[in-house]
């Protein structure tokens, strides 16, 4: 019996990594074979719907089911399909662990699996093994050991507050004025100070479902990939490309020992330790196919980018990371921008300016993770995108956050922030 949280509403939220195009472009990157054609999708914990909406606008060549504990979650989603006429996509209430499996070829999980209890956790794994089709990707988003223990102890400062519709203020608050304070908590855990700042910015509602579910468990990289091989899947790699990387990713001098570890678990958790991972986006597949390397580097060749609003036309770029400030060499990212600056480009065309496909790559992906480029596809039926969109905005007239605005040549969504030109562009406004 489930003891999620059900008397709050998950607020509408939308994440990239999610998009089709998005794990193929990731898992092409790893010289992984991606599953293609008219996928089937689905999101166990989908919430209010909007990631999995979006996306089956995005992609009306693909069909998407979402599954929901909470009906007020479902008839939300349910609202919205109908009101954007989305034929591709349907919802309904389950529980996890009363599901049976449902073949698909793309599974998402998104912020349940650190926040349920040892039954579900079970059941999400079997689900997921049961449900992926051979060559199948499954994204599982939790909190991991060591960074997320921290953030046990916000848990059980909410744990520990008094029952009542201020519990999340009251909570934020005291935690802050304990920062304030010089609490030796946040001296010893600098990255929760950053992450205490960025959720009281948040919608209380999200915070609810972070912190005052009575399930909270960051797990350890190893337990999780024992508990999907059980189930029949492989850990291939993360969602995030910049965690593919290690030489962009690892601090220096951790490098070389991770690399020397052979056995796949200990080589995460070591990585979970150089990084004070917190969160985590892995990529399991089942029956997993490896590109050869000259299918590999046709794969590469084939896929089409796109710049981004706001991208950068030229110069050297600095990326943000978790071990600080990586510089993009000028002479690699340069000619590469003031390319896509001109419009979509193949990876075949972008090899006339970075010769080494291994470096490409690599640069390719840090410009996805950066949200400067986007892989692209042919765009068919635009007509359920121009709908979604144009409910958005009217949601948005009437004081609605919409977090996102659907871009049908990226398969994905943006948010409507940015360049307006860019924007309108892209997503067909
Ligand atoms: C934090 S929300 C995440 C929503 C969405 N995946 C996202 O990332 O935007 C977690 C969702 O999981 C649902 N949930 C919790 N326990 C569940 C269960 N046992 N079976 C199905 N859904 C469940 C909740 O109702 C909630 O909508």
């Amino acid at each position: 019996m489930s003891n999620y949280l059900t008397d709050l509403q998950y607020p509408a939220r939308f994440h990239r990594e999610h998009a089709p195009l998005w794990l193929a472009s990731v898992l092409t990157a790893l010289g992984l074979r991606a599953p293609e054609g008219r996928l089937s999708c689905g999101e166990i914990g989908c919430g209010p719907g909007f990631g999995l909406l979006a996306l089956a606008a995005a992609n009306p060549d693909m069909s998407f089911h979402g599954w929901d504990l909470n009906p007020e979650h479902i008839a939300r989603a349910r609202d919205v399909a109908a009101r954007a006429s989305l034929t591709n996509i349907r919802f309904d209430v389950a529980d996890i662990e009363q599901l049976s499996p449902h073949p698909v070829d793309v599974l998402l999980c998104h912020g349940l699996y650190s926040w349920v209890g040892a039954s579900t956790r079970a059941a999400i794994a079997a689900f997921a093994g049961h449900s992926l089709k051979p060559g199948g990707v499954f994204l599982l988003h939790y909190m991991t050991l060591p960074g997320g223990a921290a953030f046990q102890a916000f848990h059980a400062l909410f744990a520990a507050l008094p029952r009542s519709s201020e519990r999340i203020a009251n909570g934020l608050n005291r935690l802050k004025a304990l920062q304030e304070s010089g609490a030796g908590f946040f001296a010893l855990h600098p990255h929760a100070t950053g992450t205490l700042e960025s959720l009281t910015r948040e919608d209380p509602a999200y915070v609810a479902h972070d912190y005052l579910t009575p399930e909270f468990h960051p797990l350890a990289v190893a337990d999780v990939i024992a508990a999907m091989e059980a189930e029949g899947l492989e850990h291939v790699g993360s969602a995030t490309p910049l965690e593919n990387i290690d030489a962009l990713s690892l601090p220096a001098q951790t490098q070389n020992l991770i690399a020397q570890e052979a056995d796949l678990p200990l080589r995460e958790t070591m990585k979970d330790i150089a990084r004070n991972q917190a969160l985590r986006l892995d990529l399991y597949m089942k029956k997993p196919r490896r590109l050869s390397a000259g299918d590999h580097l046709e794969a590469l060749r084939r896929q089409t980018f796109s710049a981004l609003p706001g991208a950068p036309s030229s110069g050297s770029l600095t990326f943000s990371t978790r071990i600080g400030a990586v510089e993009g060499p000028r002479e690699i990212f340069s000619p590469l921008l003031s390319r896509l600056a001109t419009g979509p480009a193949t990876g075949a065309e972008l090899e006339q300016f970075v010769p080494q496909p291994g470096l490409l790559n690599q640069a390719m992906q840090m410009l996805l993770w950066s949200g400067i480029a986007h892989p692209t596809r042919k765009i068919g039926d635009t007509a359920p995108a121009r709908r979604f969109n144009r409910l958005m905005m009217s949601f948005s007239l009437q004081g609605t956050q919409v977090p996102a605005l659907v871009a049908p040549s990226l398969g994905s969504a943006l948010p409507p922030a940015g360049p307006q030109e860019a924007l309108n562009r892209l997503c067909l406004l």
